[in-house]
């Protein structure tokens, strides 16, 4: 048998030819082991970032990925599990609306989430802004709620693709993240890792996304349905508009809040919107309804009943946390109000600049090793085609920091207004299967 040698895989990307999965196998289980140097990995990853891959390379290394590390075993899990990534927004808390609508309606919701980076928030960190909230569950125990409730979260183990985690540092450091099948076999990775059967794949385009167009959002929606059919799943892909944040909170106790006050029916349009339509697909593709039609009733009712807030509140104690009162006002110590320059219409709400606010206030990490404080974050008074007046709000800071004149100055700045009435653009762009 001829030996391989990394050198001739990354000649091979570079000419742009499509890699084996023998090869694609070799080098991510080598890489793994700390047998090939980060810079020949880096080589390929930029031989792939400008020729691309295929269909069945992307696949494969999908595969490879998820083969470098544990899988859970769910098989004690009794009924049909449905799971949902998004690519990564501001002010994105779907998860914590989703997993109770879908969980009261009888889909199984057993969610492995991660962290928040740079702008962009994680469901994990949400979570943790609950008091006592447990997010390291055995497996034994996060089967057992599942079966129980229908619904557990917990962090993702270091042991789960761990070659995800060494590639992305990589591809972060060496100009590679934002390459269409890196991304997607990266997800899939991880959506394959935790064993659910119907799958949503949120993809948020806008200036606050990975994805900067349309084009590039559907070709990545279409491989990472693709990669999913390979290996039996049912993948539906939504294209969703992330130039400005979902609903008002950006922050992770705030973001809690308006979570519950979404699944008690009084949350923001939009992301009671995303969360009942994304919820309609799980719920009617996971056979629990006849039709789409069926399922967005069903989840509508399980909102006005609250029984979907009920499971919410059963998960949060279920994993040893207390539940929020929603009229309890977050404690920081000080609570400064944005005020308009001008009267108009808010023609553009720029999510990267509010996320990187909330950011540099402490509701999020620029490295991994950030601490957060979960207090902090900012509550939007206006959003895209608002009327405002001069000296109206636009938003809310919650504040620990001493000094937030900058934070202040890109918050504004975040806001474009025009004397023009302005249209609303649709939320969800494109449902792709
Ligand atoms: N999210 C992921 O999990 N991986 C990527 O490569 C990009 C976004």
């Amino acid at each position: 048998m001829l030996i391989m040698r990394m050198v001739d895989i990354i000649e091979k990307k570079r000419d742009n030819q499509p890699l084996s999965r023998r090869e694609i196998e070799y080098f991510i289980s080598r890489y793994v082991d700390d047998q090939i140097p980060d810079y020949q990995v880096s080589s390929l990853l930029m031989a792939i970032y400008f020729n691309g891959m295929n269909d069945a390379e992307a696949t494969d290394l999908a595969k490879a990925i998820l083969d470098s590390g544990e899988t859970i075993d769910l098989s004690g899990i009794d009924g049909t599990i449905v799971d949902k990534h998004s690519t990564g927004g501001v002010g994105d808390k779907t998860t914590l609306v989703l997993g109770p609508l879908v969980a009261s309606c009888g889909a199984k919701f057993a969610k492995l989430s991660g962290r928040g980076l740079g702008h962009t928030g994680g469901t994990l960190d949400k979570l943790e802004s609950i008091k006592n909230f447990n997010i390291n569950l055995s497996s034994e125990a996060f089967v057992k709620q599942v079966n129980d409730i229908n619904i557990a979260v917990a962090g993702q183990t270091a042991k789960l693709t761990p070659a995800d985690k060494k590639l992305y540092q990589l591809r972060d450091v060496t100009g590679t993240v934002p390459s269409i099948p890196l991304i997607a076999s990266s997800i899939m990775s991880k959506k394959l890792a935790s064993s659910a059967s119907v799958i949503v794949l949120d993809v948020k385009i806008g200036e606050g996304a990975f994805m900067k167009t349309l084009e590039d959002a559907r070709e990545l929606s279409r491989l990472m349905v693709s990669i999913g059919k390979n290996f039996d799943k049912k993948v539906i892909a939504f294209i969703t508009d992330m130039s400005e944040p979902l609903g008002y909170a950006v922050g992770n106790k705030l973001e809690v809040l308006e979570a519950i006050r979404t699944l008690q029916g009084t949350g923001p349009a939009d992301l009671t919107t995303l969360s009942t339509e994304i919820g309609s697909y799980l719920v009617y593709h996971a056979g629990l309804t006849e039709s789409l039609k069926e399922a967005r009733k069903l989840i509508s009712e399980k909102i006005s009943s609250l029984e979907a807030s009920d499971k919410f509140k059963s998960l949060i104690e279920s994993q040893n946390g207390q539940f929020p009162d929603i009229n309890d006002y977050i404690h920081t110590d000080t609570l400064i109000a944005v005020k308009s320059e001008t009267s108009g219409y808010v023609e553009k709400l720029n999510a990267l600049e509010i996320g990187l606010a909330a950011m540099r206030l402490g509701a999020g990490r620029e490295t991994m090793s950030d601490k957060i404080d979960t207090d902090v974050g900012i509550v939007l008074n206006k959003k895209v085609a608002d009327k405002v007046e001069k000296d109206e709000v636009l938003a809310y800071v919650y504040n620990n920091k001493q000094d937030i004149t900058d934070e202040i100055k890109t918050i504004l700045n975040a806001f474009t207004i025009t004397d023009k009435m302005v249209e609303k653009k649709p939320l969800i762009l494109e449902v792709i299967e």
